[in-house]
């Protein structure tokens, strides 16, 4: 159990996802003290199904704060992964183009251990906190109001930090004149599937399908993780089992005939939309946001967790110096700071997204524009090498 949570604090965190979680952890190390209110109960987030990359920069925040045991034992590294188009495939070697690689360890198994640590270090973090209001963020001891338990609680903090997703409460204490938010909806969504059978590939692929995109991810040597393209508003269920897996064969087929897709029962499908956001700034007075609550990627580029991982990083760093010395420059640059490795992300998911989706809407230029950059990538290594340097992520103050 997590000890019971107190009237005041120093950071109070709204959202207990791994962004919110991870800045706990952060924020703990460097003497900072810090309430993380989650408005779902806990078997709820740890079962939730998300993306499984790990940049190198997210895996090194993982072992700061000592949450590294089981993703060591567990994660699987990768040095690289396929995109096939046209019947062909070709290599992305991160390893050799960029000397890093990524780890395959699910968004799901990260929290799990982020929230266990925390419980065991007897912080508080609260699940089932409704959070009803923030407020006072414009004064030097913002409120957060929420109900836990049929009662409702005030939490004073010097600062609050809104890591409550894109549709949480956090965002509003922002006056909707200040803000400008950008937003691109993709015209397709994926299907997820979990199957109980190995991978039919030991690297993720990529690939642009004459139907439609598809990917080969997993979970573990025995579990399967893979999607297609399919329209917005598609029931998963409308989608029997033979069908995904016969889309998917048919979206990774080689000319050579030399790939075999592995079926196997399937035990989880659900339907994502893909859609890009952005909210600036990311800073009101003692409100800082950080993560899905100010930004979202399509999950194409495998940015989402990544981001929110490296806006903590930056944000534990410049409290970690205000709170230590009162001096602001740190927290002044936070927004600015991290908007631009988000753009970046956000362009880099785009490109992917573009490049390996079929558009329903589109015509034939926007097909050939997307063959013809899946080439480029397939005859230049400078062209493979700027595709692994983004996708294996960018150093914290490289962007
Ligand atoms: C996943 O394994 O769920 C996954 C991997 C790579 C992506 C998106 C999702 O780009």
């Amino acid at each position: 159990m997590s000890a019971p949570a107190p009237a005041r604090t120093q950071v109070a965190i709204v959202g207990g996802g791994p962004a919110g979680l991870m800045l706990s952890h952060l924020l703990r190390l460097r003497g900072v003290d810090a309430v993380v209110l989650e408005a779902r109960p806990r078997d709820r987030v740890e079962t939730r199904q998300r993306a499984g990359i790990l940049e190198h920069g997210t895996v090194d925040a993982l072992r700061e704060v000592g949450a590294d045991a089981r993703m060591d034992e567990l994660g699987l590294p990768h040095d690289g992964f396929e995109l096939r188009f046209a019947g062909r495939s070709v290599r992305v070697d991160m390893q050799e183009l960029t000397g890093h690689r990524v780890m395959i360890w699910a968004q799901t198994e990260v929290t799990k251990d982020l929230i266990a640590l925390r419980l065991e270090q007897g912080e508080p973090l609260v699940f089932d906190a409704e959070v009803l209001s923030v407020s006072d963020v414009e004064t030097d001891s913002p409120l957060v109001r929420y109900r836990h338990q049929g009662a409702e609680h005030e939490l004073r903090a010097d600062v609050v930090v809104g890591a409550d997703g894109s549709y949480g409460p956090a965002r509003r204490a922002i006056p909707e004149h200040l803000v400008r938010r950008f937003e691109r909806v993709y015209p397709y969504s994926w299907l997820g599937i979990l199957a109980d059978v190995a991978p039919s590939s030991h690297e993720l692929i990529y690939a642009r399908g004459r139907t439609g995109f598809a990917l080969a991810s997993m979970r573990s040597p025995s579990v399967t993780r893979a999607y297609i393209q399919v329209p917005n508003g598609t029931d998963p269920q409308a989608w029997a089992d033979e069908a995904i897996w016969d889309e998917l064969a048919a979206r990774f087929a080689l000319d050579d005939g030399s790939f075999t897709l592995a079926r196997g029962p399937i035990t989880d499908k659900s339907v994502t939309p893909m859609r890009s956001m952005v909210t600036e700034p990311m800073r009101h007075g003692r409100l800082f946001l950080a993560g899905d609550a100010a930004h979202i990627v399509p999950p194409t580029g495998a940015k989402g967790l990544n981001l929110a991982v490296a806006d903590v990083r930056v944000l534990a760093e410049a409290l970690g110096e205000w709170f230590a010395s009162k001096d602001e420059r740190l927290i002044d640059a936070y927004s600015d700071t991290v908007l631009r490795r988000v753009w970046r992300a956000s362009h880099f998911s785009w490109t992917m997204t573009t490049m390996l989706h079929v558009d329903p809407d589109g015509d034939p230029f926007d097909e050939q524009l997307a063959l013809s950059h899946l080439h480029h990538i397939e005859s230049s290594e400078s062209a493979r090498r700027a595709l692994a340097e983004n996708y294996r992520g960018l150093a914290l103050g490289a962007v």
